[in-house]
């Protein structure tokens, strides 16, 4: 992909910054694993932890190692800094933080404050592991086990970053952790306490200090522009927020906006369904899952709506609202199941879930009023939402989401009835998967050639390429982009 254009507009100049490829190097998923009996994590302590002292020209510097020799806990810890250790191993070993914390938390008797306590902890720790690592190794030496790393970790992130008092986040911690490793985590953590007394720290890099992977920042800079790119990162270092729909859906604002927008659109192209007393008697409401099944639009204004990535269901539930029979495809089971379980919950009876690839969506060319693609991306304009993915994504994921993109905006259009609406959204903000493939769309092989661009949304959204941005910081949202295309009657 060709990238004119990509640099923002009036863009600053990319500078330098930490050049080293991919950042942070210890992202890798160790196998290993282990715990404290006592703590109930199932581990072979063997007495004494085996602490080796070295002096290094960065001062005295302690170590610990050897693989733990059992890998999960088998109940779980009944504190909230307990808990925290325990779902930072799990997500070190590639487990999501969204799906194994709440199983721990589920499975712990904590009280609601204690949970808040314990995802605050975890959702920070991920968020600044980078930085949290280069705190512990400037006294921790070598490889650390996964427990006693994700207990240093922790540590750091409380003295450094929440600042809680030594005395509490050091003696916490260090009870938490597995026994052989007390005597080290205890000095490493005063250590790292007074370093947080002393003053601001001297992070040695940008990428260190925002505790992101350098790839991250130089591709943010590069597209969307130095500033905007750290205001970004920034702002996703902190909580994300979350609001209560109406109908009690909790969705981010800006997942929300999109729904909004894309229910605008469709507005703008449908004509209102007859409600029932404006039928004649007699006059049945038409079956529109048996229409639609043999390949029939459904008879309502021009056609349904169809989201073909759909899971979990914010925007399909809130385009329910606007559209009289919307189809919600996942390629994913399970994540349909969840589109389904949402549905049931809020009572909508106007949704069909379907598990499709969208690649093969199965609905007749030129049948469906509406067809949204919020597509499966890098999510880096997600990642106060999702702390750990900054570290599973990699740089070589952007241009294989771009492609898949493109394959599914292209299905998408094929789908389109004329004078219907094709909408791309995505959570991220690289170029390649926003104005990219808006501009590839646009291209004689991406089959929206020649199609209206529809009114992108105003402020806070940016217009980027043929449709808009919504930076994380511009109105404290998660980072979207979404293009709307209208296929010539
Ligand atoms: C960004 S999420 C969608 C979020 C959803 N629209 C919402 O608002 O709740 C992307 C979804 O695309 C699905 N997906 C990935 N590849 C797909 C494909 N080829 N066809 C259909 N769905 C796909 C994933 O399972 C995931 O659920």
């Amino acid at each position: 992909m060709k990238k004119a254009g990509r640099r923002w507009a009036g863009g600053d100049k990319r500078d330098g910054g930490d050049k080293r490829d991919g950042g942070d190097k210890r992202g890798g998923v160790d196998k290993r694993g282990g715990g404290d009996k006592r703590r109930g994590w199932a581990r072979s302590d063997d007495g004494a932890p085996r602490v080796a002292r070295r002096a290094t020209k960065a001062g005295s510097r302690l170590s610990v190692g050897g693989p733990e020799t059992q890998k999960r806990p088998s109940r779980h810890a009944l504190t909230a800094r307990g808990v925290a250790i325990s779902a930072l191993v799990e997500v070190d070993r590639g487990e999501r933080a969204n799906e194994v914390l709440p199983a721990l938390l589920a499975a712990s008797t904590l009280d609601q404050r204690d949970r808040s306590f314990a995802t605050e902890l975890v959702y920070g720790t991920l968020r600044m592991r980078r930085a949290c690592d280069w705190l512990v190794d400037r006294f921790a030496r070598g490889e650390l086990e996964p427990s006693v790393r994700a207990a240093a970790r922790l540590g750091a992130y409380q003295l450094a970053f929440m600042r809680v008092p030594t005395y509490a986040a050091v003696s916490a911690t260090v009870e938490e952790s597995p026994r052989r490793a007390r005597g080290l985590l205890n000095v490493v953590l005063r250590r790292i306490g007074e370093l947080a007394d002393a003053g601001p720290v001297a992070w040695p890099d940008l990428g260190t200090e925002l505790s992101y992977p350098d790839w991250v920042i130089e591709r943010l800079s590069e597209d969307v522009g130095r500033e905007r790119a750290l205001a970004a990162l920034v702002q996703m270092n902190s909580p994300a927020s979350a609001q209560v729909r109406d109908d009690g859906y909790i969705q981010d604002p800006g997942s929300r906006a999109v729904g909004e927008v894309v229910a605008g659109w469709w507005d703008d192209t449908s004509e209102a369904p007859r409600p029932q007393h404006e039928r004649g008697e007699g006059e049945r409401a038409p079956d529109e899952a048996s229409r639609l099944a043999q390949g029939g639009t459904t008879g309502h204004g021009r056609g349904v709506l169809v989201d073909l990535c759909a899971a979990p269901g914010g925007k399909a539930t809130f385009l329910a609202r606007h559209a009289p029979l919307v189809v919600a495809c996942d390629i994913s089971p399970q994540r349909a199941d969840r589109v389904a379980a949402n549905l049931a919950r809020l009572g909508l009876g106007n949704v069909a879930v379907a598990v499709a690839d969208g690649n093969l969506a199965p609905f007749r060319p030129g049948s469906c009023g509406a067809v949204l693609v919020d597509a499966p991306c890098s999510g880096l304009g997600v990642l106060r939402r999702r702390p750990d993915a900054r570290w599973r994504v990699r740089p070589e994921d952007v241009g294989r989401l771009a492609r898949l993109q493109r394959r599914l905006v292209a299905s998408a259009a094929s789908l389109v009835a004329p004078g219907g609406v094709l909408a791309y959204s995505v959570c991220t903000l690289t170029w390649e998967e926003t104005a990219g493939v808006g501009e590839w769309l646009a291209s004689d092989t991406g089959l929206g050639a020649g199609w209206d661009v529809l009114p992108p949304p105003g402020l806070p959204w940016e217009p980027l390429g043929r449709g808009a941005l919504l930076l994380p910081q511009s109105a404290g949202t998660d980072g979207m982009y979404l293009i709307g295309l209208r296929r010539p009657a």
